[in-house]
């Protein structure tokens, strides 16, 4: 997912291109927004910590583009190749280091298993859909 900020900032081409770039095949795009209700689900497993409710409003501040990517492993290979976390300490050249200004707004997300890629999806993406 390319988060608000990233959007709202005009990266979505740049980061689609660099995607593209590291070998990850786009299946599936959609530009949406998440209401407060949808970005509570989505994040429902940090709903514990306490950068949930600021989380939850900055991703849905404006809209998102939502993305099914294919590539041998796509679930760490994405995660690695996006970058830390936080855009401080990700690496030279990474997405987020690029396009992220804050660890919240922090460029992009990126599923972290094939079992949380599937219901993540499942969230902009209708089962019927071809990935
Ligand atoms: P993301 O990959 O979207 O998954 C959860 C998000 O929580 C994470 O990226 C960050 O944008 C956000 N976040 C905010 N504060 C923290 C924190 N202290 N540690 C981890 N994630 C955080």
């Amino acid at each position: 997912m390319i988060k608000p900020g990233a959007v709202a900032n005009g990266h979505i081409g740049a980061i689609m291109a660099k995607i593209a770039e590291g070998g990850f095949k786009f299946k599936a795009i959609r530009m949406s927004r998440l209401s407060k209700e949808q970005a509570e689900a989505f994040y429902a497993v940090h709903k514990d910590r306490p950068f949930f409710g600021s989380l939850v409003a900055s991703m849905s501040s404006g809209p998102i583009v939502a993305a099914v990517l294919e590539k041998e492993n796509a679930v760490m290979a994405y995660r690695d190749f996006i970058g830390a976390t936080n855009p401080a300490d990700a690496r030279e050249g990474s997405i987020r280091k690029l396009y992220g200004t804050s660890i919240e707004a922090n460029a992009v997300h990126g599923s972290d298993s094939d079992e949380n890629a599937l219901i993540e999806a499942s969230f902009f993406f209708n089962t019927m859909d071809q990935f």
